[in-house]
């Protein structure tokens, strides 16, 4: 344990060790009984492998060090026109430039907010708010996030028609039925750029197209490609894009919009002129700040990364397919992003298998986290035409920064055993060929 506890201090940033060091002796995070006081240290200690940077990823110790001055040391409302406020402003604007240069975007087309779910939501309600159409129509796809889809719904109820585009076995739009869904009525299509739960590759630019040429808004929600793809919005042709700070090593509840100059955006909350009347509310300083550093760290270690995380999660699948009897990858011939994998093992029960390794110290899931608890297969897995059996069977393994190959020989010498053993319990188990 001694290792891990020297682990644990050389992870932490210099700020927030010495914090730490204020807190009761290393020895005591290891009680079990204490975890609940620190639980970001006893995950670290006792959560040897973490495999669900889709759901979050750790705040990369730069960013927290970023962040820190601004919480107590550099606390102006960045509004003020004193000096505290300008400090803070100074840092906004610093995060702006960095989050613009992330996108190849204008500082001024950088819209903060409080993570992907509001930049998904402001984009939609936004433009449909402030279309001059008096009859409205959107385009979406059947594997949105909830942030997209669950809009989408609420402005069905509003009035506003909807078509959501199915996609085929890969988990990849046809462009084909983009173009036949927009009537003269469409205002935005909305599709994301890479799946949550597959990983797959959307067509963006050529979406784009088909949408400018029919003179519609496209918004696309990026929050699953930002600092795992080349993200330039001139080259993918949106004029509204969202991004979330917590899936690139920033913090939870902070993300941004990208509103192409001249995009007509009604804003959803009320109150003062903030980013420039797009988004009032004083802006949570430190988490924009954080989401600034992870913005740079994104841009500057992608081509790196991506390299890294692919040769390990193609290692994952290879070795994963080789080893169980029926599995299959979900969506392996699309374009996927580098660190995503969605593997089916037949009749092991997603959900049991996700405890099972959770015991043996590996966290994966069984899709996006903001559905756990929802009752159902995933909508996803629905959509690429599993059968639900099948849907609750799959696991999503995405892979992060701190991945290593050791961590990926222990998963692969976990999992065969957890499947045969749950598969040796499920009803669903009738194959001889599987039992045997
Ligand atoms: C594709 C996609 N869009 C939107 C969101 C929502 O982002 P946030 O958690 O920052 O609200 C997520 C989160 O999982 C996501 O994966």
């Amino acid at each position: 344990m001694s290792g891990n506890l020297h682990v644990l201090q050389t992870r932490l940033p210099n700020t927030a060790r010495s914090f730490t060091t204020k807190a009761p002796a290393w020895d005591s995070l290891l009680d079990p009984s204490r975890a609940y006081r620190y639980p970001e240290c006893w995950q670290l200690l006792v959560m040897r492998i973490y495999l669900d940077y889709n759901a979050t990823t750790p705040v990369d110790p730069a960013v927290l060090d970023a962040m820190l001055p601004y919480f107590a040391e550099t606390f102006g409302n960045a509004s003020s026109i004193h000096s505290p406020g300008q400090r803070a402003r100074g840092a906004v604007d610093g995060a702006r430039a960095s989050v613009a240069a992330l996108l190849g975007a204008k500082n001024s087309e950088i819209v903060f907010t409080s993570g992907g779910t509001e930049s998904d939501n402001l984009a939609l309600f936004g433009a449909v708010a402030a279309s001059q159409e008096p009859r409205k129509h959107i385009i979406t796809t059947a594997i949105e996030h909830h942030a997209v889809l669950n809009s989408a719904q609420a402005l069905e109820k509003l009035g506003v028609a909807v078509t959501y585009i199915p996609v085929g076995r890969e988990g990849v739009v046809d462009l084909a039925d983009i173009r036949r869904a927009i009537t003269p009525e469409t205002m935005l299509i909305s599709v994301m750029h890479a799946n949550n739960e597959l990983g797959t590759i959307q067509p963006i630019e050529e979406i784009s197209r088909i949408a400018s040429a029919a003179k519609v808004l496209f918004h696309c929600d990026a929050v699953q490609t930002a600092g795992k793809l080349p993200l330039d919005v001139n080259r993918l042709g949106v004029d509204l894009l969202s991004i979330s700070a917590h899936k690139i090593y920033g913090p939870k509840g902070t993300g941004a919009l990208y509103v192409r100059s001249g995009t007509p955006l009604e804003p959803q909350f009320h109150g003062g002129h903030h980013e420039r009347d797009r988004r009032p509310g004083t802006e949570n300083v430190p988490g924009i700040v954080g989401l600034g550093k992870a913005a740079e760290l994104a841009r500057k270690n992608l081509m790196t990364d991506c390299a890294r995380i692919t040769s390990l999660r193609n290692r994952l699948e290879d070795t994963l397919l080789g080893a169980c009897a029926d599995a299959h990858v979900n969506g392996k011939r699309a374009q996927r992003v580098s660190n995503t994998s969605n593997i089916s093992f037949h009749a092991a029960g997603g959900e049991a298998l996700v405890i099972a390794l959770d015991l043996q110290g590996i966290a994966c899931s069984t899709g996006a986290a903001c559905s756990s608890g929802a009752v159902g297969p995933s909508h996803v897995l629905m959509a690429i035409g599993l059968s639900p059996d099948e849907a609750r069977s799959s696991l999503r393994f995405s892979l992060g920064r701190t991945t290593t190959p050791a961590e990926i020989d222990q998963v692969v010498a976990v999992i065969p055993q957890a499947v045969e053993r749950l598969r040796a319990l499920s009803p669903l188990n009738t194959n001889a060929a599987i039992s045997a």
